[in-house]
Protein backbone atom coordinates (compact mmCIF):
# COMPACT_ATOMS: atom_id res chain seq x y z
CA UNK A 1 0.00 0.00 0.00
CA UNK A 2 1.08 3.41 -0.67
CA UNK A 3 -0.02 6.46 1.44
CA UNK A 4 0.92 9.17 -0.23
CA UNK A 5 0.38 12.85 2.50
CA UNK A 6 1.27 16.16 1.00
CA UNK A 7 0.23 19.55 2.50
CA UNK A 8 2.48 23.15 3.54
CA UNK A 9 4.74 23.99 5.69
CA UNK A 10 4.23 22.90 9.32
CA UNK A 11 1.35 21.10 8.69
CA UNK A 12 2.01 17.98 11.17
CA UNK A 13 2.99 15.67 8.14
CA UNK A 14 6.30 14.51 9.77
CA UNK A 15 4.52 13.09 12.91
CA UNK A 16 1.72 12.58 11.26
CA UNK A 17 3.10 10.30 9.19
CA UNK A 18 5.76 8.50 11.22
CA UNK A 19 2.41 7.54 13.48
CA UNK A 20 0.64 5.92 9.99
CA UNK A 21 3.90 4.22 9.06
CA UNK A 22 4.04 2.43 12.59
CA UNK A 23 0.44 1.95 12.42
CA UNK A 24 0.49 0.58 9.23
CA UNK A 25 3.77 -1.22 9.57
CA UNK A 26 5.40 0.26 6.33
CA UNK A 27 8.35 2.34 6.01
CA UNK A 28 8.33 6.14 5.61
CA UNK A 29 10.13 8.69 3.49
CA UNK A 30 10.08 12.34 4.28
CA UNK A 31 10.81 13.32 0.85
CA UNK A 32 11.41 17.13 2.01
CA UNK A 33 14.51 16.19 3.53
CA UNK A 34 15.73 15.08 0.45
CA UNK A 35 15.17 19.06 -0.64
CA UNK A 36 16.93 20.06 2.09
CA UNK A 37 19.99 18.00 1.50
CA UNK A 38 20.44 19.36 -1.47
CA UNK A 39 19.80 22.92 -0.50
CA UNK A 40 22.32 22.57 2.68
CA UNK A 41 25.17 20.99 0.14
CA UNK A 42 24.54 23.99 -2.20
CA UNK A 43 24.95 26.47 0.78
CA UNK A 44 28.20 24.41 2.26
CA UNK A 45 29.79 24.63 -0.86
CA UNK A 46 29.24 28.34 -1.31
CA UNK A 47 26.88 27.71 -4.18
CA UNK A 48 23.27 30.10 -4.67
CA UNK A 49 20.36 27.61 -4.14
CA UNK A 50 18.78 29.68 -7.65
CA UNK A 51 21.44 27.67 -9.55
CA UNK A 52 20.13 25.35 -11.47
CA UNK A 53 23.13 23.51 -12.83
CA UNK A 54 24.68 22.90 -9.50
CA UNK A 55 21.39 21.98 -8.18
CA UNK A 56 21.00 19.40 -10.73
CA UNK A 57 24.54 18.41 -10.00
CA UNK A 58 24.06 18.28 -6.40
CA UNK A 59 20.85 15.67 -6.63
CA UNK A 60 22.76 13.75 -8.62
CA UNK A 61 25.48 13.25 -6.36
CA UNK A 62 23.20 13.72 -3.11
CA UNK A 63 24.93 12.39 -0.13
CA UNK A 64 22.26 12.33 2.95
CA UNK A 65 24.89 10.81 5.54
CA UNK A 66 26.77 14.48 4.93
CA UNK A 67 24.50 16.36 7.42
CA UNK A 68 23.17 15.96 10.62
CA UNK A 69 19.44 15.70 10.38
CA UNK A 70 19.00 18.91 13.11
CA UNK A 71 21.48 20.79 10.51
CA UNK A 72 18.59 20.15 7.80
CA UNK A 73 15.67 21.04 9.94
CA UNK A 74 16.84 25.01 10.30
CA UNK A 75 14.22 27.71 8.34
CA UNK A 76 17.03 28.83 6.70
CA UNK A 77 17.88 25.56 5.36
CA UNK A 78 14.01 24.70 4.51
CA UNK A 79 13.76 28.25 2.98
CA UNK A 80 17.15 27.23 0.44
CA UNK A 81 14.97 23.96 -0.20
CA UNK A 82 12.01 25.83 -1.45
CA UNK A 83 14.21 27.71 -3.70
CA UNK A 84 16.02 24.57 -4.97
CA UNK A 85 12.44 22.65 -5.39
CA UNK A 86 11.43 25.44 -7.66
CA UNK A 87 14.14 24.01 -10.64
CA UNK A 88 12.70 21.00 -12.42
CA UNK A 89 15.72 19.30 -13.64
CA UNK A 90 16.97 18.80 -10.01
CA UNK A 91 13.52 17.45 -8.99
CA UNK A 92 14.02 14.67 -12.29
CA UNK A 93 17.19 13.71 -10.13
CA UNK A 94 15.37 12.80 -7.46
CA UNK A 95 12.43 11.63 -8.65
CA UNK A 96 13.55 7.77 -9.20
CA UNK A 97 14.85 7.31 -6.00
CA UNK A 98 11.72 8.32 -4.10
CA UNK A 99 9.73 6.00 -6.91
CA UNK A 100 11.92 3.05 -6.33
CA UNK A 101 11.13 3.93 -2.46
CA UNK A 102 7.28 3.92 -3.15
CA UNK A 103 7.37 0.63 -5.32
CA UNK A 104 9.34 -1.53 -2.81
CA UNK A 105 6.92 -3.96 -1.37
CA UNK A 106 4.55 -3.97 0.80
CA UNK A 107 4.88 0.14 -0.29
CA UNK A 108 5.39 3.02 2.02
CA UNK A 109 3.86 6.54 3.54
CA UNK A 110 5.55 9.42 1.68
CA UNK A 111 5.26 13.03 2.59
CA UNK A 112 5.82 15.89 0.73
CA UNK A 113 4.25 18.52 -1.98
CA UNK A 114 4.07 16.72 -4.93
CA UNK A 115 3.64 12.89 -4.03
CA UNK A 116 0.10 12.19 -4.89
CA UNK A 117 0.53 14.02 -8.19
CA UNK A 118 3.89 13.42 -9.29
CA UNK A 119 5.73 10.91 -7.40
CA UNK A 120 2.95 8.76 -7.15
CA UNK A 121 0.21 9.37 -9.16
CA UNK A 122 -1.21 6.14 -8.61
CA UNK A 123 -0.84 5.96 -4.70
CA UNK A 124 -4.05 3.56 -2.87
CA UNK A 125 -4.61 6.44 -0.27
CA UNK A 126 -3.92 10.46 -0.86
CA UNK A 127 -4.08 12.54 1.98
CA UNK A 128 -3.56 16.68 1.99
CA UNK A 129 -2.91 17.69 5.27
CA UNK A 130 -3.53 21.54 6.15
CA UNK A 131 -4.21 23.93 8.90
CA UNK A 132 -4.26 27.39 9.30
CA UNK A 133 -1.27 29.83 8.34
CA UNK A 134 -1.13 31.13 12.36
CA UNK A 135 -1.92 27.50 13.82
CA UNK A 136 0.60 26.46 11.55
CA UNK A 137 3.30 29.29 12.33
CA UNK A 138 2.40 28.60 16.54
CA UNK A 139 3.69 24.78 16.04
CA UNK A 140 7.07 25.62 14.27
CA UNK A 141 7.39 28.06 16.63
CA UNK A 142 6.98 25.68 19.64
CA UNK A 143 9.34 23.26 18.08
CA UNK A 144 11.88 25.38 17.09
CA UNK A 145 11.91 27.06 20.49
CA UNK A 146 11.92 23.62 21.68
CA UNK A 147 15.16 23.11 19.63
CA UNK A 148 16.50 25.97 21.74
CA UNK A 149 15.94 28.35 18.74
CA UNK A 150 15.26 31.63 19.68
CA UNK A 151 12.65 33.01 16.75
CA UNK A 152 9.86 35.44 17.08
CA UNK A 153 6.18 34.17 16.04
CA UNK A 154 5.53 36.59 13.40
CA UNK A 155 8.80 35.68 11.91
CA UNK A 156 7.81 32.50 11.32
CA UNK A 157 4.46 32.80 10.03
CA UNK A 158 6.00 34.99 7.44
CA UNK A 159 8.64 32.43 6.46
CA UNK A 160 6.03 29.88 6.23
CA UNK A 161 3.73 31.68 4.21
CA UNK A 162 6.25 33.33 2.03
CA UNK A 163 7.49 29.27 1.57
CA UNK A 164 3.81 28.62 0.40
CA UNK A 165 3.63 30.80 -1.79
CA UNK A 166 6.79 29.49 -3.27
CA UNK A 167 6.27 25.93 -3.06
CA UNK A 168 2.22 26.02 -4.54
CA UNK A 169 3.09 28.90 -7.54
CA UNK A 170 5.82 27.55 -9.06
CA UNK A 171 5.88 25.77 -12.57
CA UNK A 172 7.29 22.25 -11.93
CA UNK A 173 5.11 20.01 -9.32
CA UNK A 174 3.60 22.94 -7.82
CA UNK A 175 2.29 22.00 -4.14
CA UNK A 176 -1.69 21.23 -4.76
CA UNK A 177 -4.44 18.81 -3.50
CA UNK A 178 -4.37 15.52 -6.38
CA UNK A 179 -7.95 15.58 -7.41
CA UNK A 180 -8.60 12.58 -5.87
CA UNK A 181 -6.78 13.83 -2.47
CA UNK A 182 -9.01 13.36 1.17
CA UNK A 183 -8.35 16.92 2.77
CA UNK A 184 -7.78 16.70 6.30
CA UNK A 185 -7.52 20.29 7.96
CA UNK A 186 -5.95 20.08 11.67
CA UNK A 187 -6.33 23.23 12.69
CA UNK A 188 -8.48 22.62 15.21
CA UNK A 189 -7.07 19.05 15.85
CA UNK A 190 -4.07 17.96 18.09
CA UNK A 191 -1.75 15.09 17.13
CA UNK A 192 -4.06 12.08 18.52
CA UNK A 193 -7.49 13.76 16.49
CA UNK A 194 -5.37 14.14 13.30
CA UNK A 195 -4.14 10.45 13.70
CA UNK A 196 -7.59 9.10 13.97
CA UNK A 197 -9.14 11.24 10.91
CA UNK A 198 -6.34 10.03 8.84
CA UNK A 199 -6.80 6.17 9.66
CA UNK A 200 -10.69 6.62 9.13
CA UNK A 201 -9.83 8.24 5.39
CA UNK A 202 -7.19 5.39 4.89
CA UNK A 203 -9.29 2.63 6.06
CA UNK A 204 -12.28 3.84 4.51
CA UNK A 205 -10.68 4.32 1.40
CA UNK A 206 -9.23 0.68 1.42
CA UNK A 207 -12.44 -1.26 1.63
O1 LIG B 1 8.63 19.46 3.97
P1 LIG B 1 9.86 20.36 4.14
O2 LIG B 1 9.58 21.63 4.88
O3 LIG B 1 11.01 19.63 4.73
O4 LIG B 1 10.27 20.75 2.64
C1 LIG B 1 11.30 21.69 2.36
C2 LIG B 1 11.07 22.24 0.95
O5 LIG B 1 11.29 21.21 -0.01
C3 LIG B 1 9.67 22.76 0.68
O6 LIG B 1 9.55 24.14 0.96
C4 LIG B 1 9.46 22.48 -0.78
C5 LIG B 1 10.39 21.33 -1.09
N1 LIG B 1 9.70 20.07 -1.30
C6 LIG B 1 9.17 19.84 -2.56
O7 LIG B 1 9.23 20.72 -3.40
N2 LIG B 1 8.60 18.65 -2.85
C7 LIG B 1 8.51 17.68 -1.93
N3 LIG B 1 7.95 16.51 -2.26
C8 LIG B 1 9.01 17.91 -0.62
C9 LIG B 1 9.58 19.12 -0.33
Amino acid sequence: MIIAVDGPAAAGKGTLTRALAEHYGLPRLDTGILYRAVAAALLADGADPSDAQAAEAAASTLDLSRFADAELRTSGVGEAASVVAAQPRMREALLLFQRAFAARPPGAVLDGRDIGTVVCPDADVKLFVTASAAARARRRWLELRQAGQDVDLAAVEADIERRDARDASRDAAPMRPADDAHLLDTTEMDIEAAFRAAVAIIDAARG
